[in-house]
């Protein structure tokens, strides 16, 4: 008898959920109703399909290098959650068209520079990449869960779902990738110094895609909006990324790991709000 069949299988500490949402009745400006907070979600939007392709792509290369059988069901999971993810921000961005918004030339873009990323790196540059990103995607999730005035201020139902989803799923997985960097390759050298240049990059192209979308949409001398967004963004108390900076230098401790910023009960409550049964 096979040995391995008697074994009972660990389940992923996560589910991974099947969505399909429409946006055929979402606004033009469904954040605040506003140009520049609209185009801030919609800049964002336009990096998932090609960046989590690339974090999938980055975790799979190593993952016959886990043997862990409970790393690897998540692995699995964290896979599972990230294409969904990937596919319902491209239906999103699909749509934005019908507004005229651009987002397929942004999302070529990144796949242009994640392309020649990959050509230029290491495995283990990639993976530490993806690291930094997951750390990005899971604070400003977890910013975004806690925000009331912001989630508030969506005003179509389907993006507040896809993005509340969104949130807490990157919080269910936010060690994932974490670990298998730990495992495989470990350090503290490459991790933060990859953070630092992917910090310079991920800024870098949020500002100019932001200034793409708002000069596309005729909105870039729409100094009011700019107003609004900038404090909505760096206001010095309740500022989006200003509430960054905290868990964003977190990453730099030696011995930092993303579940110290436990965020159980705040994913329990928003799975409780939207409705999901796991
Ligand atoms: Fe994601
Ligand atoms: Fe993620």
């Amino acid at each position: 008898m096979n040995a391995s069949a008697t074994l009972p299988q660990p389940k992923s500490s996560f589910p991974v959920r099947r969505m399909d949402f429409s946006f055929a009745e979402t606004p033009k400006y469904w954040f605040f109703d506003d140009p520049f907070m609209s185009h801030f979600m919609n800049n964002l939007s336009s990096l998932f399909p090609y960046g989590e392709k690339f974090f999938v792509d980055s975790v799979r290369a190593v993952r016959d290098q886990v043997s862990e059988p409970q790393l690897k069901k998540d692995i699995s999971a964290f896979i599972g959650q990230e294409a969904m993810h990937s596919k319902e921000h491209a239906a999103y961005n699909d749509y934005a068209n019908e507004h005229n918004i651009d987002l397929e030339r942004l999302e070529l873009r990144i796949k242009v520079l994640l392309e020649w990323t990959t050509r230029l790196s290491t495995k283990k540059q990639r993976l530490a990449a993806t690291c930094a990103l997951e750390h990005f995607t899971a604070t400003m999730a977890e910013q975004l869960l806690k925000r009331e005035d912001l989630t508030t201020q969506m005003n179509d139902p389907k993006l507040y779902q896809l993005w509340m989803w969104h949130a807490i799923e990157e919080n269910e997985h936010k060690a994932v990738c974490y670990d298998v960097y730990q495992k495989v390759y470990g350090g503290y050298f490459t991790r933060t110094l990859v953070m630092l240049l992917t910090t310079v990059m991920f800024l870098g192209v949020i500002g100019w895609f932001q200034i793409h979308l708002l000069r596309k949409d005729g909105q870039l001398f729409n100094w009011r909006s700019w107003g609004f967004g900038l404090k909505k963004l760096f206001g010095p108390r309740n500022g989006f990324f200003t509430k960054l900076i905290g868990p964003y230098l977190d990453y730099y401790r030696p011995g930092f790991h993303p579940k110290d910023h436990d965020t159980e009960k705040l994913e329990n409550r928003w799975r409780e709000r939207l409705g999901f049964s796991n």
